[in-house]
């Protein structure tokens, strides 16, 4: 009682001092979106048209008002062109709780004063031509849940400070120019992320550890940046993980193996383009939902397990470019649903599985430079779906199968070794490198004759267009013819 007379007390007194620093109202409002408006070229006349001192604005196009108040709560434009920066007018809508702005041909910078619109819980801003840095006042945004600034031409790095945002559920910032390093403790507080991506930047340094904190973690892809050292092997136990993406950095060391790998939601993981090493992680065996296993251009050691014949929707395989030895498994033929498989540029010897044959779904088939032996099985012509397949430069004899026929959809076929075009008969004196320049052009005039016969008139390449591929093709020809000598010379 005595609580409650006091407040009463408290209220009636401060209420005129309040009047008098005039609290946000509407005409603020007005004003903020009137600066947001002059500040916008907007050549569709989208604003123009619609923003009209006839109707209160919060009938609008783009806006949305309280349902008590006439006061703003969201401003929402997705790919139409206002063409223009952001007005830090802006920050002065204290009840804005989404700034959503998608595509929207934005430039300039992110003002920092959207850092004092406290309920903010969304603020969207992605493939636009924003610049300048991410501002620090952003960290007082506590209640933001989604912040996607993706897909602009912001610049410097991460600020330390929105750790703070301990309400973030989606941390994008993808496709931008940010550099320095992730800081280590950006994750130590924000315990609702399930999304971060950060893919595409110049980003540095190692992975924070913080990140093993995130328990509701589904979507990491740090993909294409700098970064360095290992992965924190914790990462490779989240319970809720489904898709991880590394690719394209310089980490580094061998991935956890059986007993401390757990990923029983993973879909996709792509490792791609570092130098990982140690065998192709066991405890990837359990991934009963993996899709795509992408783990191409790394120093990862051991044969191709069979297991992968396990995983009952895996439609990916890519294990190019590492240090593999031993057998193409035959269990992979049980993989029926794979889309696409590429073991090239490893050390796997023996034969080409005829069972193969049974991957009826296959688009992409490479098994280039190996030290495969022995023929072409006759059964990969069923392989109907077939759009590319590359075996060239292992130790292939024989010829190529007549059931190859079958193939309609081979656009790309890159299978001539120098042994198989001379019938299994190897003669060393010939420089191999010159059959390889006539196949590749050989394959562009093959490509280009059928753009050009297609049974659909429209669809028929257009007779100028024809002859500047040819002359291209022609260049390209004796430019290489240069490069590897000539292609009668013996040694
Ligand atoms: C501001 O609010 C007042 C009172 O609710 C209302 O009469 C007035 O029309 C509003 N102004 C605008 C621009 O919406
Ligand atoms: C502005 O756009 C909104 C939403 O499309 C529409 O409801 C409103 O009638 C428009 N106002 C004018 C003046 O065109
Ligand atoms: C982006 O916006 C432009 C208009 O400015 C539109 O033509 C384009 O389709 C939009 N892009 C997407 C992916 O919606
Ligand atoms: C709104 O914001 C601008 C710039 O941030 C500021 O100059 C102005 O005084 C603010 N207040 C009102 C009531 O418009
Ligand atoms: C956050 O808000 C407080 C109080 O308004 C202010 O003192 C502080 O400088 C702000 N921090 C940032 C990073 O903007
Ligand atoms: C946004 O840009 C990215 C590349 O920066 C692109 O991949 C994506 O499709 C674009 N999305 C939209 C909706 O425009
Ligand atoms: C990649 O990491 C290695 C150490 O793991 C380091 O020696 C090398 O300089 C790094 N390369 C680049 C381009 O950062
Ligand atoms: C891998 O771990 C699982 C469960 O933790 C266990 O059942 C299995 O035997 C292990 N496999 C190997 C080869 O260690
Ligand atoms: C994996 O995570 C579980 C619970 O999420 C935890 O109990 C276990 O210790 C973790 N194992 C390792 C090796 O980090
Ligand atoms: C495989 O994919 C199907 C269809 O997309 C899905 O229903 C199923 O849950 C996935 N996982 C397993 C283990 O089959
Ligand atoms: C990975 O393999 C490449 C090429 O064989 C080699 O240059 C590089 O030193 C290896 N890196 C590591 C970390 O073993
Ligand atoms: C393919 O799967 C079946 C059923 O799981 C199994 O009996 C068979 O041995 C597998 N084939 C190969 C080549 O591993």
């Amino acid at each position: 009682m005595a609580i409650s007379c006091i407040s009463m007390a408290l209220f009636i007194l401060l209420t005129p001092c309040a009047t008098a620093l005039a609290p946000p109202s509407n005409i603020t409002d007005l004003a903020a979106l009137l600066a947001f408006k002059a500040q916008l070229k907007d050549p569709l006349s989208i604003l123009a048209g619609n923003w009209t001192a006839t109707e209160s604005f919060c009938s609008w196009i783009g806006v949305s008002c309280s349902r008590h108040r006439q006061r703003i709560t969201g401003l929402e434009f997705n790919h139409v062109p206002l063409q223009g920066s952001i007005a830090p007018q802006l920050g002065n809508l204290s009840l804005l709780s989404s700034l959503e702005l998608r595509n929207t041909s934005l430039v300039g910078p992110l003002p920092s004063e959207l850092g004092t619109l406290r309920r903010l819980r969304t603020l969207v801003l992605p493939n636009n031509s924003m610049s300048g840095t991410i501002p620090h006042t952003l960290a007082n945004l506590t209640r933001l849940e989604l912040l996607d600034l993706a897909g602009n031409n912001f610049i410097g790095g991460i600020p330390n400070e929105l750790q703070n945002l301990h309400s973030l559920q989606m941390f994008q910032l993808a496709d931008n120019d940010l550099s320095g390093e992730i800081p280590q403790d950006l994750f130590n507080n924000t315990p609702s992320l399930s999304i971060i991506h950060l893919g595409s930047n110049r980003l540095t340094g190692r992975i924070p550890r913080s990140i093993i904190t995130l328990s509701n973690l589904e979507k990491l892809i740090l993909q294409k940046n700098l970064l360095s050292g290992p992965m924190p092997p914790a990462i490779f136990n989240m319970s809720q993980l489904w898709g991880l993406s590394v690719a394209r950095n310089n980490l580094s060391g061998p991935i956890p193996g059986n007993d401390s790998f757990h990923l029983p939601m993973l879909q996709v993981i792509s490792l791609g383009e570092n130098q990982f090493n140690g065998p192709i992680p066991l405890g990837l065996s359990t991934c009963q939902n993996l899709e795509m296993l992408a783990l191409s251009v790394n120093n990862f050691t051991g044969t191709v397990p069979s297991w992968l014949a396990t995983l009952p929707n895996l439609t990916i395989i890519y294990l190019s470019t590492n240090d593999l030895i031993g057998k193409i498994p035959i269990a992979l033929s049980n993989s029926t649903w794979l889309l696409g498989l590429d073991l090239s540029e490893n050390n796997l010897e023996g034969e080409i599985p005829s069972e193969l044959g049974h991957l009826r779904n296959l688009r992409n088939l490479s098994f280039a430079n190996n030290q495969i032996s022995g023929v072409i099985p006759d059964s990969l012509g069923n392989l109907s779906d077939l759009t590319q397949i590359d075996l060239v430069g292992n130790k292939l004899t024989g010829s190529v199968p007549l059931s190859f026929r079958n193939m309609l959809n081979l656009h790309r076929i890159f299978i001539v070794d120098s042994s198989i075009l001379q019938d299994g008969i190897e003669d060393e004196s010939r420089p191999p490198e010159n059959f390889s320049i006539l196949n590749i052009n050989l394959i562009s005039i093959i490509e280009l004759a059928l753009l050009c016969s297609s049974v659909v008139p429209e669809e028929r390449m257009p007779m100028k267009d024809v002859v500047v591929k040819l002359n291209k093709i022609k260049s390209n020809y004796n430019l290489q013819l240069g490069e590897h000598g000539y292609i009668h010379q013996k040694t």
